[in-house]
């Protein structure tokens, strides 16, 4: 039935866009590489684990669906560029960009070394910089495009050990409040999400053996001791995120920018 009022199915429908993603080759990208070509939309999904991204293209591909899986060094401007530039090349125009890919990091202030910081600072930030550079670049002249940064959860509950990962995170959320304010003249939305804790590669060692196995009892253990955190009372799925981003990309968003949503079970409920 055609909805009486609002976006109704239509209003998330991405056919004829195309999307580039860093970080699809697993947990929170794969993820919305797939809800995204699910949309609709060709995905061009760049990963520095080149195998992943072609295997996140392949199950696209597989069901009808459009999609590119290439490596890209998100610390490299250069491969950056390159991402964006081939799929503007290939398809024609670039109308979302996510940038997703980031890992953690776990060290005390005092303990932390130059090498580290600059290392985390460079995938997790100026990756976000760069991509963000890029897509301006490509959107501004077509006056329109949607961009999704990937912040965290991290950046409302400050922790031990947290420092560097959670700096990285609070400036892309300032990156991307200050993005919408330029972008919004020109027809680009720019937001972000803080997804809780989701389970992931990125939260595996939390619960693997000594080899890098699942062990099924600190597994559960990870889920009880995360899961109780919130008021939904699991930890989440890369699904959940995927869900948020497609919502911020569509049109069912449109009034939507500058915003950090947050995909947490209501661990964190800042105003
Ligand atoms: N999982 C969580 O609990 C959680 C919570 C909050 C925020 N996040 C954020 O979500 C994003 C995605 O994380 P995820 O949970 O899907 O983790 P993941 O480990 O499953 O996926 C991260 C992907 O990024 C890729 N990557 C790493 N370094 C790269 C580089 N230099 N260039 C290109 N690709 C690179 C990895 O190969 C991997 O495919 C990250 O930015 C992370 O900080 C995750």
């Amino acid at each position: 039935m055609t909805s009486l009022q609002g976006p109704g199915p239509a209003g998330y429908d991405l056919s004829g866009q195309v999307a580039v993603l860093t970080g699809a080759g697993s947990g929170i990208g794969r993820a919305t590489a797939l809800t995204l070509a699910a949309a609709g939309a060709t995905v061009v999904g760049g990963d520095i684990d080149e195998a992943a991204a072609r295997a996140t293209a392949t199950r696209i591909d597989e069901v009808g669906g459009v999609a590119r899986g290439v490596r890209a060094d998100v610390t490299d401007r250069e491969q950056v560029d390159a991402l964006i530039d081939g799929a503007v090349a290939e398809f024609g125009h670039v109308d979302i960009v996510g940038n997703i890919a980031g890992v953690p990091h776990n060290k005390l202030v005092m303990e932390c070394s130059d090498e580290e910081f600059e290392r985390i600072l460079a995938i997790n930030l100026k990756s976000v910089f760069y991509g963000c550079q890029a897509a301006m670049r490509v959107m501004v002249p077509r006056k329109t495009g949607n961009i999704v940064n990937v912040s965290s959860g991290a950046i409302d509950t400050p922790a031990p050990t947290l420092a560097c990962y959670g700096m990285t995170k609070a400036a892309v959320a300032m990156l991307t409040k200050t993005l919408a304010w330029e972008g919004g003249p020109l027809g680009i939305r720019c937001n972000a999400i803080a997804p809780g804790v989701i389970e992931t590669n990125f939260s595996r060692h939390n619960f693997v053996d000594a080899q890098g196995n699942v062990d099924p009892e600190k597994l559960e253990a990870y889920r009880t001791r995360f899961g109780r955190m919130t008021p939904l009372g699991r930890v989440g799925e890369a699904q959940d995120v995927a869900n948020t981003i497609l919502y911020l990309v569509s049109d069912a968003a449109s009034y939507m920018t500058g915003q950090i949503l947050r995909p947490n079970g209501g661990q964190a409920m800042p105003w």
